[in-house]
């Protein structure tokens, strides 16, 4: 039966993943066209309800709803009644009357669009929530990372940075290792959970991390805005300790290491200016690729349909 929701990694089966990575290939290959849009969603509502910033997600869910023709209506949260006490359940109603096919949430609370696929027959994609779930982020990745190693069965990735505050960090160290990666986790004590996942080593120094020899390094933003107590002692100290500076770039492309990047990029902290140049950096593509992994999102999401993932 198809899946009505999109709401974290955890609730796909395996084969529903790789199906969703290789339906996006045709997708991308739209782009490649002088006309970029196919009538797949022609005639369907696709709603946007963001109540925390978003530059990627956003406009990427945006061109890939109006790349398979569909009405994309941006919803914006700050000029309305949510401002004057609304709850999100009266929100979803009004929502709701006004037929919407697909609701693309985010939001700064964990489990809020698991609550709302209840509370609507429209598809509810999460587009991040809290700490919690990521999952498109997660599906581009590895649809970036495998069209540099189309099995990565075996291939060792460390992600490194703010994983205590990040659901980028939750959901791609699942699909990674769901597709047979082995992913380990470096960050300053304070900024690593007390339970890992199962099968995730952590790692507190640099260069015992590096050792392990990874395939990809993934850096992750240190998020200021979520951490209510200081974990380390400054950004500057950060870079040095964690950052991957221009000493270090020279070693990882020595290793022919890739690099990601969810965006948006702190310079300076994680990472230095050198790397957005840096030939192996996957950034650009892990940008480019978001589209067409969202279409096939969209395109797969069947609406009305009370499959909750
Ligand atoms: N990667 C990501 O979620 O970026 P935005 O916050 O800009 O959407």
């Amino acid at each position: 039966m198809p899946r009505k929701d999109l709401l974290d990694i955890h609730s796909l089966q395996t084969e529903e993943i790789i199906a969703l990575l290789d339906q996006a290939a045709p997708f991308k290959e739209i782009f490649t066209r002088s006309v970029k849009k196919v009538p797949a969603l022609k005639g369907k509502g696709v709603l946007m309800l963001f109540y925390e910033p978003s530059t990627r997600t956003h406009s990427s869910f945006e061109v890939a709803a109006k790349r398979l023709s569909a009405d994309v209506t941006n919803f914006d949260v700050p000029s309305s009644s949510i401002t004057k006490g609304e709850s999100v359940r009266e929100t979803i109603e009004t929502l709701q009357a006004m037929r919407t096919d697909y609701i693309i949430v985010r939001h700064g609370r964990s489990g809020l669009p698991a609550a709302i696929a209840k509370m609507t027959n429209a598809s509810v994609i999460n587009a991040g929530d809290g700490a919690h779930a990521h999952p498109t982020q997660a599906l581009l990745d590895a649809f970036t990372l495998r069209e540099i190693h189309p099995d990565l069965g075996g291939k060792r990735i460390l992600i490194i940075g703010d994983i205590l505050h990040s659901r980028v960090a939750r959901s791609t160290t699942e699909i990674f290792q769901r597709l047979g990666a082995e992913v380990a986790w470096l960050a300053p004590g304070s900024l690593l959970p007390a339970y890992p996942p199962e099968g995730v080593t952590c790692y507190t120094d640099y260069d015992t991390a590096m050792n392990r020899k990874p395939c990809a390094i993934y850096l992750l933003r240190v998020q200021m805005e979520r951490q209510d107590v200081q974990y380390f002692p400054s950004l500057r100290e950060y870079h040095r300790v964690y950052g991957v500076t221009e000493e270090r770039l020279k070693r990882i492309a020595d290793a022919g290491i890739h690099i990601m990047h969810p965006g948006p990029v702190n310079r300076g902290v994680e990472l230095c200016d050198a790397v957005m140049d840096y030939p192996l950096s996957l950034i650009n593509q892990q940008v480019e690729n978001g589209i067409a992994v969202r279409m096939s999102v969209l395109y797969s999401l069947k609406p009305g349909n009370h499959v909750s993932a």
